[in-house]
Parts: structure tokens; C-alpha cells; sequence
């Protein structure tokens, strides 16, 4: 245990068979619940905690992300996500998750030029999407080409080395805008759009999608604002699914591009980024006001797989503070575009409906940040297949900030849970003619 994680609180364990007991230290952190230190806990009693999907369980120290879940709280390192939702830019938010602190204008114009002249590709990268169908799900693509950039970039895969660490983070959250924007065009049938040095990060994400060398493109700024909000409410999130993915993939001291491609596939399942696309279709699915409360029954009852989607959390036991500011965003966007989208209502009438359901209520199931992302999202122009992609975009930046901070910990060492085995007890070898 280093220093400054000598602790003279404690718990004590005590085997109630044996009367054995263990001491177990209690670590505390700056802010929210503190932690028992169970590392020495199998050495001490042979035996292992069990935990299966870490509902109790902290893997690791950080810095980064504090996330109140009783209080609606997100802070990433200490500024409320509200005020960098409104007051900063992505690029600024990258920079404070990379390195700890809001860059002064200096280090602004420096890590956004950084970022800006690492957005081209490598042109060979180019021929990786003509292996994929046109109709390929977005996200199987990204998964490709985010790993195949090991295959290009050797120069920044020793993970050792703080130039290289710190190279691939600006490389990855430059480039993962142009490879979401490529799988965009391919899968369109139309031609990619080469990244311009003349425009902020997200104008230039939503010009290498919308635009066509075909005639000029103005990129509107009401839509680049919001590409700039919806980035920053994904940038991260803690130890969420997909980021405790890339630190175990990293603990193995795979290279930082491959442990994004592991983010990417579990970003995608429906239980976690892929709620956004689910939301959109479950919308579309209810079709109108009438139909919610026989949605509201399927998602209660118990034998039916059928979930609501964007409502409930992990942690979130109170309203998701990013939600908050998508539906406020969501209102902004849709009224300045003069989109009358029946969804938007649609969603407000079933969060009403749900909010006031014992159900909901007693689970503390509220909406989150799949919520009305979607609607944002399909206002811009985009089909909801794209939706968890554009997650993938924002949430590159906290996967790389938390895979840096991880390997420049001093007692990095691999990940390697344990079980409680429940399978066969040991038995003799039966030969082929003795079976069954
Ligand atoms: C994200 O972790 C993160 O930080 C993730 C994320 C991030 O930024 O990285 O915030 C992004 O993934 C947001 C979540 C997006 N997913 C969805 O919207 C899918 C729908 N939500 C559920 O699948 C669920 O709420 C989870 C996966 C989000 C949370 O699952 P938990 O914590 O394992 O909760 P649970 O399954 O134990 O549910 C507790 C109870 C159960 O009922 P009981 O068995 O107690 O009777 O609540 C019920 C569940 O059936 N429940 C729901 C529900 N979510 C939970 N019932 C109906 N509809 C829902 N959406």
C-alpha cells in the first residue's frame, strides 16, 4: 500500500465459522463513498469477494470523472458538467480530460492546432471500408478501421513512452471524427470528405458528413453548437461498461488503438451506447400518445425481454444531469431549425407518463442520456444507425484519458478477476466406447 494510501480506518472481517478475523484498511477519496482495500483479502482468508457486474465493486483509482448518482452529479475534474456543457468547447474538455485542467489560451491554440493536423488519414485507410457492405451496421465498420490504425501509425504504439501515450491520445481524438465520417459516407454511396484545417472540430465533423465535393457546403452553427454539446455530455463517464473495457484490454499492454476498438464493440450493445439508436426505434415503434401505456405495461412485466430505453441507470438514481441539458438542447435545436419532430413530444409525454408510475418511481429509473440524444442526433440529419458512432466519437477522448492515467500509475499490472467455480466436481477420464 503506497503512502498516501496508509489508512487508520478500517474494517474488521471476521470468519463467523472459525472466528478468524482480517483487517481490511479503508481508503478515501476527495469526494463520494470511500473504499475497503480487499487486495490482501484472499492471501488472509482464501477466499474471494463476489461481485459480477461490479454494482460494489471500485477497480481503480482516478481522477478524472465524479460521478454523484443520488444527486444527479457529473464533474470532470471538479467543473460541473452543466457549466462545460455551456461555457467551453470540446476541444477544451479533451484537453482538461487529458490533462487535468481548463488549457489557457496559449495551450488552446496549441492542442487545438495538434488536433486539427492529425484529423487526415492515413490514404491507405481509404481502402479498408471498400471491404465492408454498404448496408454494414456503422458500428462493425468502426470497430475495423478504429484497430486497424495499429496497422498504420508505429510510430506511437510504445506505450512506455510518454511522447508516444501522449501522440496516439491526439491522433485517436483527431482521427475517430474522419473514420465516423468515412463509415458515414460509405455507407451512403457517397464519396469520403477530406477533413479541412480551417474549421473547428465539430464543424468539421458535421462538413466531412453533410458536405459533397459537388458544390460548396456552410456548415450551420446552430448544428455545430450542438455537435459541440452532445460531445462534451459524452466525453466521459467514470468506470462505465466500455471504459472499464479499454483499461483491462490496456492492462494487457495492448496498444491504445486496439483498446479503443474493444470500447467501440462494447459501446455498442443496447444496454449501454447502443440505447440511443433503441430509443429512436422504440419512438417510432410506440407512434403516438395513445400507445404508451400499453409500452409502460410490456416494460414492467417481467416476461417480456422489452425494455424502456433511455430510462434507468447504474448509478444514476435521480435524473442523469446530461439529460437535462440534451432535452433543454433538444428544445433549442428543433425550434431554431423550425422542426416540428412528434417524437420530441412523444418522448416528453412517455417521461410524464413513466416519471409518475409506482414502477419507475420505486426503481429510481429515470431518463438518461440516451434520452433524447437520439432526437437531437435526427434533427441534424443523421439515421439512427449512426447514433452510437457519434457516441463512439465523444467517448474516444475519456477512453484515451483513462487508459493514459492507468498506464501511468506506477503498479500498473494486468487485470485478472477470479470466480466461484460451480461446475463439475473432479472426475475420471471416460473413454470413448464407455460413453453414453
Ligand atoms: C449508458 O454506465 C454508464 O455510465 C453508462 C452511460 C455512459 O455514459 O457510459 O451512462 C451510458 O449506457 C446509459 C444507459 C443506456 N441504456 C439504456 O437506456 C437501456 C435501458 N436501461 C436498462 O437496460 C438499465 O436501466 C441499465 C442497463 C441502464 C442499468 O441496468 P442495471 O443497473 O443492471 O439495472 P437492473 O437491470 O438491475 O434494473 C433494476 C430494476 C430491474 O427490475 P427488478 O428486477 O428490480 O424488478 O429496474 C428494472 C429492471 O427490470 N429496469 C427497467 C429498466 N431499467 C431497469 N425496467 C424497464 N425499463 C428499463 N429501462
Amino acid at each position: 500500500m503506497s503512502n498516501d494510501e496508509v489508512s487508520t480506518k478500517s474494517f474488521t472481517l471476521t470468519n463467523n465459522q472459525t472466528g478468524e478475523t482480517s483487517i481490511l484498511p479503508i481508503i478515501d477519496g476527495t469526494m463520494g463513498p470511500s473504499v475497503i482495500d480487499v487486495r490482501k483479502l484472499y492471501n488472509d482468508t482464501n477466499h474471494f469477494t463476489f461481485d459480477p457486474s461490479f454494482t460494489s465493486t471500485g477497480s481503480c483509482k482516478s481522477r478524472i470523472t465524479y460521478i454523484d448518482g443520488e444527486n444527479g452529479i457529473l464533474q470532470h475534474r471538479g467543473y460541473d458538467i452543466q457549466d462545460l456543457a455551456e461555457k467551453a468547447n470540446y476541444l477544451e474538455v479533451c484537453y482538461l480530460l487529458l490533462y487535468g485542467d481548463l488549457p489557457n489560451a496559449a495551450q488552446k491554440k496549441q492542442f487545438e492546432h495538434n488536433i486539427t493536423y492529425h484529423t487526415l488519414l492515413h490514404e491507405q485507410m481509404h481502402f479498408f471500408y471498400r471491404g465492408f457492405r454498404r448496408d454494414a451496421h456503422p458500428m462493425a465498420i468502426m470497430c475495423g478501421v478504429v484497430a486497424a490504425l495499429s496497422a498504420f501509425y508505429h510510430d506511437s504504439l510504445d506505450i512506455w513512452d510518454p511522447a508516444q501515450r501522449e501522440l496516439s491520445a491526439h491522433r485517436l481524438i483527431a482521427k475517430i471524427g474522419t473514420l465516423a465520417a468515412m463509415t458515414y459516407k460509405y455507407s451512403i454511396g457517397q464519396p469520403f470528405m477530406y477533413p479541412r484545417n480551417d474549421l473547428s472540430y465539430s464543424e468539421n465533423f458535421l462538413y466531412m458528413c453533410f458536405a459533397v465535393p459537388a458544390e460548396p457546403y456552410k456548415v450551420n452553427p446552430i448544428l455545430a453548437r450542438a455537435m459541440e454539446k452532445l460531445l462534451i455530455l459524452h466525453a466521459d463517464h467514470e468506470q462505465n461498461a466500455s471504459t472499464s473495457t479499454v483499461r483491462l484490454a490496456g492492462s494487457s499492454q495492448a496498444n491504445p488503438f486496439a483498446c479503443i476498438a474493444a470500447g467501440i464493440a462494447c459501446l455498442w450493445g443496447p444496454a449501454h451506447g447502443g440505447a440511443n439508436q433503441e430509443v429512436l426505434e422504440m419512438l417510432d415503434e410506440i407512434g403516438s400518445k395513445e400507445r404508451i401505456p400499453e409500452f409502460i405495461k410490456k416494460a414492467k412485466d417481467k416476461d417480456d425481454p422489452f425494455r424502456l430505453m433511455g430510462f434507468g441507470h447504474r448509478v444514476y438514481k435521480n435524473f442523469d444531469p446530461r439529460a437535462r441539458v440534451l432535452k433543454q438542447s433538444c428544445d433549442e435545436v428543433l425550434e431554431d431549425l423550425g422542426i416540428n419532430d412528434p417524437r420530441l413530444e412523444l418522448a416528453m409525454e412517455l417521461e410524464r407518463i413513466a416519471l409518475q408510475d409506482e414502477y419507475f418511481i420505486e426503481r429510481k429509473l429515470f431518463p438518461n442520456v440516451d434520452f433524447y440524444s437520439g432526437i437531437i442526433l435526427k434533427a441534424m440529419g443523421f439515421p439512427t444507425s449512426m447514433f452510437t458512432v457519434l457516441f463512439a466519437v465523444a467517448r474516444t477522448v475519456g477512453w484515451i484519458a483513462q487508459w493514459k492515467e492507468m498506464i501511468e500509475e506506477p503498479s500498473l499490472r494486468i487485470g485478472r478477476p477470479r470466480q466461484l467455480y460451480t461446475g463439475p466436481a473432479s472426475r475420471p477420464f471416460v473413454k470413448l466406447e464407455d460413453r453414453d
